[in-house]
């Protein structure tokens, strides 16, 4: 008599940890280090450079998203790390460098031979790692990027605050529109 119960709840306990285990395994093991960060000189060299496009390239060199890690190699930056507490200084401080690169902590399995930390934070901190999507066979599908990593953002506000909040030792505010303003650089092509 016991024999019988005993299998059905030995088999439903397997199960669930089979399904466990392989849900878990794909996340960290396969989806997540498929995709790399190929770093912006990458996203730069053959398209998003041209007028016609919107030169993305040219309106993020301005902006201060590609100093964000310079900053970090200031005597300013230093002092606020070891204000903080920090015993590294601020370049070297992963608190810091989250914010100032990625926009979380860096994984070198995620990172291409191609990608240059000190770009500060690039198109693929807001757009997703690249390896896959920058071909232009899928680039120029949108549905197809977006299954290869791309991310877009219909509401930036909510996207942006990621890092611009005050977790941020600097932090003062933050407008949405204001700040998107400084930083704008959508495809002229593209209706919305
Ligand atoms: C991964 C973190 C991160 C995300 C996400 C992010 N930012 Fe930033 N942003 C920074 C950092 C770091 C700086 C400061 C760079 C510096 O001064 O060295 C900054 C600076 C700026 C500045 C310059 C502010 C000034 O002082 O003039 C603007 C404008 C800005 N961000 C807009 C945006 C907008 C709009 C979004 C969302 C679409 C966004 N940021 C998303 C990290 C981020
Ligand atoms: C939660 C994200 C976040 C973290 C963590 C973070 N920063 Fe920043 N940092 C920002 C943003 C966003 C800005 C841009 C300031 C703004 O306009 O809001 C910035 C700006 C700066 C600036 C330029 C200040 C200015 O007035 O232009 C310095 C310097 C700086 N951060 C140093 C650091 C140091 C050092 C650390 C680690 C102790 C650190 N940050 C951690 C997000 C962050
Ligand atoms: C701080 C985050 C951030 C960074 C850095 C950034 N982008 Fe964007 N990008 C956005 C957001 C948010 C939008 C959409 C906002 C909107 O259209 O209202 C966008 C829109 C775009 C679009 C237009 C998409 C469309 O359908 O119209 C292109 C193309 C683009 N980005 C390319 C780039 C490239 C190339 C770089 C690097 C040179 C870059 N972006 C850097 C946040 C960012």
């Amino acid at each position: 008599m016991k024999k019988i119960i005993y299998i059905p709840a030995l088999l439903a306990v397997l199960i669930c940890v089979f399904i466990f285990s392989g849900s878990s395994g794909m996340k960290n093991k396969e989806a997540a280090p498929y995709f790399k960060y190929v770093g912006v000189k990458d996203c730069a060299s053959t398209c998003h450079k041209s007028e016609t496009k919107g030169k993305q390239l040219e309106i993020w060199e301005e902006s201060k998203h590609s100093k964000a890690f310079l900053t970090l190699q200031t005597p300013e930056a230093d002092q606020i790390a070891k204000d903080k507490g920090f015993t590294t200084p601020a370049a070297e401080t992963p608190l810091c460098i989250k914010c100032h690169v990625l926009g979380k902590d860096i994984d070198p399995e995620e990172l291409a031979e191609t990608f240059d930390k000190t770009q500060g934070v690039q198109c693929e901190t807001c757009h997703g790692p690249g390896s896959e999507y920058k071909r232009l066979t899928i680039m120029k599908d949108k549905e197809q990027s977006i299954a290869n990593g791309l991310m877009i953002h219909e509401n930036g506000a909510e996207f942006c605050v990621k890092c611009h909040n005050s977790d941020s030792p600097t932090f003062k505010s933050f407008n949405y529109e204001e700040y998107w303003g400084k930083i704008k650089h959508s495809n002229p092509n593209v209706v919305k």
